[in-house]
C-alpha cells in the first residue's frame, strides 16, 4: 500500500512538472507579442473606436489653429490618424490626447507626403531613378526620414510605383519610370530607407506603396482617367513593384484614384483582399487616397456613400483617407447585419499592428529635433544624388566640361528659379535653401558668368528680353541655357497635352542658335520633353529633371568636370507627343518596323504605289525609335564592352546561367557605367516583350580600368504570368544584351529544357 502511494504520488508531481513545461509562456516571438497586444486592446475597444481607427482626418499644414471639433474627435477615439499636421505643438496637442484623454490611449499616427525629401529635398523620384543608384536613393530616404520624424510624422505616401509610359501624365515626375524591374529595385530602396532596420527607431517611418494598382496607364496620359488592361498586364506589369516591395516589409499600401477594368481600386476586392492580403500575405494595412472611397459614387460605381463604404470595407480598405464614409456608416452596416464586427476587427487589426509596430504605444511623444535640417551630410547626399540623375544626352565635340577660365552666357527662366527647381510635392522645402545654377556658377566662376534671364518663368510668352540675351551670349564664348517647366505643370492633376518648352523657350534657344555660340542645354523638368524642334540647335544637352535643394552644385560640378555625367534614362523620350505610350519592352506586333522597311514621310515618291511603303508597325513622319531609348545616357568618357559571354548555352528548368562581361574606360575621365542586361522570351503562350530589363550594375571605372561584371540569372527571373493565372517559365529560347541602353547591343540566344 506505502509504496503504491509513493509510485502515486511521485507520478503526479511527473506530471505537474511535465505539464507547468507545457503551460509556461513559451518566448514568444515579436510578432506573436505584438499580435497578443492588438488582442488585449482590440478586446477593449467598442464599435465606434474601431471605427476611429480606420479614419484619417485631413487637414492643412497651412493651418494656424488646431479645431476642437478635430480634439474632441480625437477625445472620443474616433480618429486615428491625421494628416499634413505640421505644427510640432500641434502634433504634440493632439497625441497627448490621444494617448491621455481617449478612452484606450491609442496612439495617432501623423502623415505627410514626404516624396523626396522633407526640408532637404532630392531630385524628384523620376530623376532618382535616373541615378540607377538603389544606394543613394536609399540614402537619400533615411535622410528624408530622420528629418520629418523629427516633426512627429512618422508615416509617408512613398514610394510611388506606378508604370509611367506617357509624359503627358503629370505624375510621371513621381515615378521610376517604365520599367517593373528599375522600378521595383527604386521601390525596395526607398522602403528600406524610409523604415530603417527596425520600424520601432523613432527616425523610421512607414513607407506606403502606392498607388495601387494602374493609375499609370490612365487612357491618355491624363490624370485620373480609366484604366483599363488585361490580367497578364496587370501581373506582369504594373503589380510587379507592389510585389516587391511587399517582400521588402513595406508597412502600408495606397489605393488609387482610377477605375481599373470598371472597378474602382479602393473597392477592388480582387487586387486588397484576395491578390495583396491572401496571395502576398502582406500584413500592414490599405489606406485610401483623398476622398477616393466617397468618389467611388462619383464614378457611378457606388450608389450612395454608405454602399461605398460597404464596398471598401468589404474589399479589404482598412483606413479611409479624409472622407467620412467609413465614421458615417459602418456602424450602422454592422446594425444592419451588412458588415460583420469581425470584419471591422480585421481592418483595426492591421492598422495597430502598424502602430505597435512603429513603437508608437511605447513611445508616442516625438522628438522636438529641429537642428536636422539641412546637415552637412544631408546637403551633400542631395547634391550626389543630383549629380548622378543628370542624363548627359548629347555632347558634341566634347564640348562638355567647359574649358578651363571660359566665359559663359547663363541664359534660361530655371538658372534661377529655387522653388521651381525642386520639383513637385516639396511642401516643406524652402526655397531660400535651394541652391541655383546662377549662385552656384558665380561661386565657382565669379565674373566669367554673364547672367540674362531671357524669359522670367518657363510659360513667359514675352520676346521683350531676347535682346539682352543674344547681346550677352555675343560677348561670351558659351552658351548655358537653363530650360525647362515650372514645379506647378508638373505632378498631379498636371497633364500637358503638348510636352514641348512651354512659352517662348524654343524661340530664343533658336534665337540664340543664331549666334552661331555654342550652347548647352540644360532641362529641368518632371517629365520627358519633346525636343526635336531644338535638338540640332544646341551642342550639348544635360537633362537634369527636378533636382532639388542642390541642383546648383550639382550641375556647376559637371559642367566643371569635377564630376563626369553618369545618369540614364528611365524612361524612353518621344520624338513627338504623337508617338507616345512609346516604351522600350512593348510587343513585337506580327508587322514589326525595321530600318531597312520603313520610308520616312519626306522621303515617299509622289504618287507611290498604296503597298509600297512596307506595311509595318510605324508613323510615316515619326518612325517607330524614340528620339533617346531607355537606359541611354553618355559620359565624358567612353566605355568598351567586350568579352560578352554567356556560362551555357543552354539550361534546366530551375538552373541558372551568368552573363559575363568586360568594361574598359577608354577615355580620359573617371567615370561611372552602368551595365544593363535585359533578357527576351522568343516564343511563350502570351507573347512576350522584344526586351525586359532583368539586371543592372552601376561601376566606377577609372581611365583605362577594366572591370569583368557578372550576372546570375535563374530560369525563375524568366518567369511570366500566363492565361492560366500562373507564374512560369516556359522551355524555349531566348536572349540576352548585356548593353548600354535598351538599343544597343548584340543578342546572345541559350535555350531553357525540362
Ligand atoms: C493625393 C495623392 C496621393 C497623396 C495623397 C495625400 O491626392 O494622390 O499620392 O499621397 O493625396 O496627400
Amino acid at each position: 500500500m506505502k509504496y503504491t502511494s509513493h509510485l502515486l504520488i511521485s507520478l503526479s508531481l511527473v506530471l505537474i512538472v511535465s505539464v507547468s513545461f507545457y503551460l509556461k509562456p513559451k518566448n514568444l516571438s515579436k510578432e506573436e507579442i505584438i499580435e497578443s497586444k492588438i488582442d488585449s486592446v482590440l478586446s477593449k475597444m467598442n464599435v465606434v473606436e474601431k471605427i476611429g481607427q480606420t479614419s484619417q482626418r485631413g487637414t492643412s499644414s497651412r493651418s494656424k489653429t488646431l479645431s476642437e471639433d478635430l480634439k474632441n474627435a480625437v477625445r472620443t477615439g474616433r480618429v486615428g490618424s491625421v494628416i499634413n499636421v505640421m505644427n510640432t505643438a500641434f502634433v504634440d496637442e493632439l497625441q497627448q490626447i490621444a494617448v491621455n484623454e481617449s478612452p484606450n490611449g491609442i496612439p495617432l499616427i501623423f502623415a505627410r507626403d514626404v516624396i523626396h525629401g522633407f526640408k532637404t529635398i532630392f531630385p524628384i523620384p523620376l530623376g532618382q531613378a535616373a541615378t540607377w543608384n538603389p544606394e543613394l536613393v536609399k540614402n537619400g530616404a533615411r535622410i528624408a526620414a530622420i528629418e520629418a520624424s523629427s516633426k512627429g510624422i512618422r508615416w509617408t505616401f512613398a514610394p510611388m510605383l506606378d508604370i509611367s509610359r506617357d509624359p503627358r501624365w503629370g505624375r510621371i515626375a513621381e515615378s521610376a519610370g517604365e520599367d517593373p524591374y528599375l522600378t521595383t529595385v527604386m521601390g525596395e530602396a526607398y522602403t528600406h530607407g524610409f523604415q530603417g532596420s527596425d520600424l520601432s527607431d523613432p527616425t523610421s517611418i512607414a513607407a506606403c506603396a502606392k498607388h495601387l494598382v494602374g493609375y499609370g496607364a490612365a487612357e491618355g496620359g491624363r490624370d485620373y482617367n480609366t484604366a483599363s488592361m488585361h490580367d497578364q498586364s496587370l501581373h506582369n506589369t504594373y503589380l510587379k513593384p507592389f510585389k516587391g516591395v511587399v517582400d521588402a516589409g513595406i508597412a502600408t499600401v495606397m489605393t488609387s484614384f482610377n477605375e481599373l477594368n470598371g472597378v474602382p481600386a479602393s473597392a477592388n476586392n480582387y487586387i486588397i483582399n484576395e491578390t495583396l492580403k491572401e496571395d502576398w500575405s502582406f500584413n500592414g494595412f490599405v489606406v485610401s487616397d483623398w476622398n477616393s472611397i466617397s468618389e467611388m459614387t462619383t464614378h457611378g460605381y457606388s450608389e450612395n456613400t454608405k454602399e461605398a463604404a460597404l464596398s471598401a470595407a468589404k474589399a479589404g480598405l482598412d483606413m479611409e483617407m479624409t472622407s467620412t464614409t467609413y465614421e458615417d456608416h459602418l456602424h450602422s452596416l454592422i446594425k444592419e447585419g451588412r458588415l460583420k464586427e469581425s470584419e471591422l476587427d480585421d481592418l483595426v487589426r492591421n492598422i495597430l499592428r502598424v502602430k505597435f509596430k512603429l513603437g508608437l504605444f511605447d513611445n508616442s511623444d516625438y522628438k522636438k529635433n529641429d537642428n536636422v535640417f539641412y546637415k552637412k551630410e544631408h546637403l551633400e547626399t542631395a547634391k550626389n544624388t543630383a549629380i548622378e540623375s543628370i542624363v548627359m544626352l548629347k555632347n558634341n565635340e566634347r564640348i562638355l566640361p567647359l574649358k578651363k577660365n571660359v566665359k559663359i552666357a547663363l541664359i534660361g527662366p530655371m538658372a534661377d528659379a529655387p522653388l521651381d527647381q525642386l520639383g513637385t510635392w516639396t511642401f516643406d522645402g524652402e526655397k531660400e535653401h535651394s541652391v541655383t545654377p546662377l549662385r552656384a556658377l558665380r561661386e565657382s566662376m565669379g565674373d566669367r558668368v554673364n547672367y540674362v534671364q531671357g524669359l522670367s518663368y518657363s510659360r513667359d510668352e514675352s520676346n521683350e528680353n531676347f535682346s539682352a540675351a543674344i547681346s550677352a551670349a555675343e560677348s561670351s564664348e558659351i552658351i548655358i541655357f537653363c530650360a525647362g517647366e515650372e514645379a506647378i505643370i508638373s505632378g498631379e492633376a498636371h497633364s500637358r497635352a503638348n510636352i514641348d518648352l512651354p512659352g517662348k523657350q524654343e524661340a530664343l534657344i533658336k534665337e540664340l542658335a543664331k549666334t552661331g555660340k555654342p550652347i548647352v542645354l540644360i532641362i529641368m523638368a518632371g517629365r520627358p520633353i519633346t525636343i526635336s524642334n531644338i535638338v540640332d540647335d544646341v551642342d550639348a544637352l544635360l537633362f537634369a529633371w527636378h533636382p532639388g535643394t542642390m541642383a546648383g552644385p550639382a550641375i556647376s560640378d559637371l559642367l566643371l568636370g569635377k564630376v563626369s555625367p553618369s545618369g540614364r534614362l528611365p524612361v524612353s523620350f518621344p520624338k513627338s507627343v504623337g508617338q507616345i505610350p512609346i516604351y522600350y519592352n512593348h510587343k513585337n506586333t506580327g508587322r514589326p518596323p525595321s530600318k531597312d522597311s520603313f520610308i520616312a514621310i519626306k522621303d515617299i515618291p509622289i504618287g507611290a504605289w498604296q503597298s509600297s511603303l512596307g506595311n509595318t508597325s510605324h508613323y510615316l513622319d515619326d518612325g517607330y525609335e524614340p528620339l533617346f531609348p531607355f537606359g541611354f545616357g553618355l559620359s565624358y568618357s567612353e566605355v568598351s564592352y567586350s568579352n560578352i559571354k554567356l556560362s551555357t548555352d543552354s539550361i534546366k528548368l530551375g538552373e541558372s546561367i551568368k552573363a559575363t562581361v568586360d568594361v574598359t574606360n577608354i577615355g580620359k575621365f573617371p567615370i561611372k557605367e552602368v551595365i544593363q542586361l535585359y533578357m527576351q522570351d522568343e516564343f511563350a503562350s502570351i507573347t512576350r516583350p522584344v526586351k525586359e530589363l532583368l539586371r543592372f550594375d552601376k561601376v566606377d571605372l577609372q581611365p583605362g580600368e577594366t572591370k569583368s561584371i557578372a550576372f546570375d540569372i535563374n530560369t525563375e527571373d524568366l518567369s511570366f504570368y500566363n492565361l492560366n493565372k500562373v507564374w512560369v517559365t516556359e522551355p524555349g529560347t531566348f536572349n540576352i544584351w548585356v548593353s548600354r541602353h535598351a538599343a544597343d547591343g548584340k543578342a546572345i540566344r541559350f535555350s531553357v529544357y525540362e
